[in-house]
């Protein structure tokens, strides 16, 4: 059985959903995929992307990232909250789970967040540029600090006593410093929205030895305090020197 990493599909592209359709049906069918977030934030297509990989693998973990909390086409009443339940219903309806997964030696735990700009303050041109600051929706009086705690809030840990190797993840990144240094100053002015200290926070509590994480596309695999972190992002189509765009075994069980 293996452990199997992709995040930020974002199948809204054409391309990116063939390669969905495309992956084997035999292939993988003792295998655990984690799927880190950035789907589609057209329900229609994550159902769709869902089912197929529950028919694909064993067991499917998904945590939503920003893209699937949009709600644009969703009643206008909906905020982005209400759009989290939806995501949440559809995530089980299909056969997923957002839940630990316990997998023989290894418990996979799933961190839901978002961005607190722990990482820096926005400048005036993200406000501009960033499409979640037009594409969600939130209660009144939710800045973003309130959006991280109230999502950070529902994570659980394993008990104390449980001694079985730990995997974390989470769609938002958990430090800055995983951006790597050939990112260009102008792409820099994303920190802000990029992740929280606060899942940094909350994966040391837990002491995995790996932690998958997705929302930057800039594909990594590095140690740092002796956990490594992971990032396979599928990536929009015209990514293709920062993203494999293929699934990655990060562990054989
Ligand atoms: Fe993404
Ligand atoms: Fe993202």
């Amino acid at each position: 059985m293996r452990i199997l990493a992709i995040s930020d599909i974002h199948v809204d592209y054409a391309p990116n959903l063939e390669w969905v359709k495309g992956l084997s049906r035999s292939d993988y069918v003792d295998d655990v995929l984690i799927l880190a977030g950035d789907v589609s934030h057209k329900r229609a297509l994550l159902d769709q992307t869902l089912s197929a990989m529950t028919r694909r693998f064993k067991t499917v973990l998904f945590v939503p990232g920003n893209h699937d909390l949009w709600v644009q086409g969703e009643d206008p009443k909906m905020d982005s909250l209400g759009k989290f339940a939806l995501v949440a219903k559809t995530v089980a309806d299909c056969g997923a789970t957002m839940e630990t997964v316990s997998l023989g030696q290894w418990l996979i735990v799933p961190l839901l967040g978002w961005y607190d700009y722990s990482f820096g303050q926005p400048k005036e041109e993200l406000g501009k540029a960033w499409v979640d600051y037009r594409a969600c929706r939130w209660p009144n009086g939710f800045d973003v600090t309130e959006i991280t705690e109230h999502f950070t809030r529902m994570n659980t840990a394993p008990a104390a006593d449980d001694v079985r190797r730990r995997i974390t993840v989470s769609h938002f990144l958990p430090r800055i410093d995983l951006v790597p240094s050939f990112v260009p100053q102008r792409h820099r002015m994303l920190d802000p929205v990029l992740g929280s200290a606060r899942l940094e926070d909350q994966l040391r509590s837990i002491n995995p030895e790996i932690h998958v994480y997705g929302h930057s596309h800039i594909n990594r695999s590095v140690c740092m305090d002796g956990v490594r972190y992971v990032n396979n992002a599928f990536g929009y189509p015209q990514e293709s020197r920062i993203t494999a765009k293929q699934l990655l075994c990060i562990e054989e069980v």
